[in-house]
């Protein structure tokens, strides 16, 4: 608590005695800071609302103004600004011996030469489920803590980079990406995208550099459509049927039917063989099998049905037999 006041007090003390944001202090640059892109050319106004001085003047590698007096601004103007670590402060002599001063924040950008994205340590397609690292190469760009990378696959933003250490010159900058692919992938596309926040004073909208999208080829193993390990059809003799054992995976699988050199997804068994037949879907990746089990159809079903109606029929017979007789016996004037 104590240390907290003590802290308050000396910032305030700092901002009320020698801030150049102060009222009382003499000089105000106008912009306050600049933002120039390499080699453009950039233009400051010191002035001074102070009337006790000798003269003023700015001190910089480039575009510096000696001492000039009876003016009360000086400009300090470049035409091609390349010095990456300049520092112009603008100054004034006051007649009681001061010289109060003050450096204009420069930041001097660079857009990169190249923007480009790579797999790391792999070519070539990748694997369904497996880890890859994308890397995203930044060439010649500053200043690094105003680089923003921004990762993407399509249009759906994936990742954001931003760097905490500042770099005045320009520098190789990279990114890295892990993603773990999936089929649904297959065929997609991926950039990283450079950009420079330079705040406020900076150019709108940032000045961005995209990378060639990399478009990544997944494979994947052979799978069914539907989950099915085994088949069991009844096959009735004289009748074709087709076993489907059509897979999709990545490469596009091949097929091969047990004891059989067939190689295709559909395969008609002859009727007349029931069995067993097993196909197996397979790629580079994996394989998956498949049985079917074909039944002959059971022959008793037919004759079943006519068993149940020559037995209906014959009940009925033996009914009207006995209904007959009956009558016969009962006489002409029975009520039957
Ligand atoms: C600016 O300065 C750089 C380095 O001195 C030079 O290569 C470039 O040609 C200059 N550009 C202009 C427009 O003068
Ligand atoms: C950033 O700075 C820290 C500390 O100075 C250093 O350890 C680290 O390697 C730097 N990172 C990069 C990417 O240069
Ligand atoms: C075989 O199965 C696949 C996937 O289940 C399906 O798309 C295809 O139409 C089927 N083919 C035949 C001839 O039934």
């Amino acid at each position: 608590m104590v240390k907290g006041l003590y802290g308050f007090l000396t910032l305030g003390v700092l901002v009320f005695t020698g801030g150049p944001t102060h009222a009382s202090f003499p000089l105000e640059l106008n912009p306050p800071r600049v933002v120039v892109r390499y080699g453009d050319s950039v233009s400051v106004t010191c002035s001074t609302s102070s009337t006790d001085y000798e003269g003023m003047g700015w001190e910089a590698t480039f575009g510096g103004k000696s001492l000039e007096q009876d003016v009360n601004v000086v400009t300090w103007t470049v035409e091609n600004l390349t010095d990456w670590t300049i520092e112009p402060k603008c100054y004034i002599n006051l007649n009681d011996g001061e010289q109060p001063s003050i450096v204009l924040p420069v930041i001097l950008y660079k857009t990169p030469d190249r923007v480009s994205i790579s797999v790391l340590s792999h070519s070539g397609p990748m694997v369904e489920g497996t880890q890859y690292q994308l890397q995203c190469d930044i060439q010649n760009i500053t200043p690094r803590q105003n680089l923003v990378v921004k990762w993407y696959k399509g249009n759906k933003l994936l990742d954001i980079v931003t760097y905490s250490n500042v770099s005045k010159r320009p520098e190789d900058v990279s990114a890295t990406l892990m993603i773990s692919p999936n089929r649904n992938d297959d065929g997609a596309q991926y950039r990283c995208i450079s950009e420079l926040d330079l705040g406020p004073e900076g150019p709108q909208p940032h000045p961005t550099v995209t990378s060639e999208p990399l478009k990544i080829n997944v494979h994947y193993p052979p799978t069914f459509s539907r989950p099915e390990a085994e088949n069991h059809l009844d096959i009735r003799v004289g009748e074709e049927i087709t076993l489907n054992c059509t897979a999709t995976g990545r490469p596009t699988p091949k097929y091969r039917w047990q004891s059989s050199d067939f190689q295709e997804a559909l395969f008609t068994p002859p009727s007349e063989v029931p069995g067993t037949y097993t196909c197996t879907a397979y790629n580079q990746i994996g394989e998956i099998s498949k049985t079917f089990t074909v039944n002959p159809k059971p022959k008793g079903d037919r004759t079943k049905f006519w068993v149940i109606i020559g037995f209906g029929l014959g009940l009925a017979i033996v009914v009207v037999i006995v209904y007959a007789v009956v009558k016969y016996r009962a006489g002409p004037n029975s009520i039957i």
